[in-house]
């Protein structure tokens, strides 16, 4: 866990300036989001990173709660929030696990691009489940890693060891809809942008 966090503080800076590598699977990701968000419900974002999905969506809904265990990513976000004029997402340092929320508290949890990068995933899920109130979605964009083309899957390991890749679990599609459906949940949208992720939407 230190490990993540020191890796995911020194990438902040740079986390910002990237370019969204496929700005039309954002956008569709982002409208598929809102077509299940309503104005009165309270939203969990986990892995928030530099906070832009939290600002894009903030005006659809009452608020926000953007976690992250980087303090970094945080900042940056806190200050983009506050550029854009949003006052109404909480950002908070922490995971999961260590950050003390009420069962059934939220309308919607959303894990971008995130869980194929926790030690525990099984665990997240279970929690993102217990967080949820009966009725509300897991919106979730996963990385499929066996399914990126041979020369990444070959290059993980190497920049792993020298600390320029975080921790990643080699999902398969099949065992990521497992996981959700063992942890309760009903499976209600399904989409790959490309083959090596997918973006599902799935309720409680
Ligand atoms: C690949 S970035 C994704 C950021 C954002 N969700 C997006 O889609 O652009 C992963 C983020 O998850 C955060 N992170 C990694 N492990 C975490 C954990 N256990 N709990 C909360 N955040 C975590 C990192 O600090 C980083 O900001």
């Amino acid at each position: 866990m230190k490990d993540s966090k020191a890796f995911w503080d020194k990438s902040a800076p740079r986390y910002a300036k990237r370019a969204i590598s496929d700005q039309a699977a954002y956008e569709k990701k982002l409208s598929i989001t809102q077509e299940y968000l309503q104005q009165d419900w309270s939203v969990l974002e986990f892995g928030c990173g530099t906070g832009s999905t939290a600002i894009i969506h903030s005006p659809c809904v009452r608020k926000i709660v953007a976690i992250d265990i980087s303090a970094k990513m945080l900042e940056i976000a806190q200050q983009k929030a506050k550029d854009a004029c949003v006052d109404n997402i909480e950002f908070l340092q922490g995971t999961l696990q260590e950050l003390a929320f009420a069962p059934e508290s939220f309308d919607a949890v959303l894990g971008l691009n995130i869980l194929h990068l926790l030690e525990n995933a099984d665990a997240a899920v279970a929690k993102v489940y217990a967080l949820l109130k009966p009725g509300g979605v897991f919106v979730s964009s996963t990385a499929l890693i066996d399914e990126m083309n041979v020369a990444l899957r070959l290059v993980i390991p190497l920049m792993q060891f020298l600390g320029l890749a975080p921790h990643v679990r080699r999902f398969s599609k099949k065992e990521l809809l497992s996981m959700l459906t063992k942890a309760g949940f009903v499976i209600d949208k399904e989409w790959q942008p490309d083959k090596s992720s997918v973006f599902i939407v799935a309720k409680k």
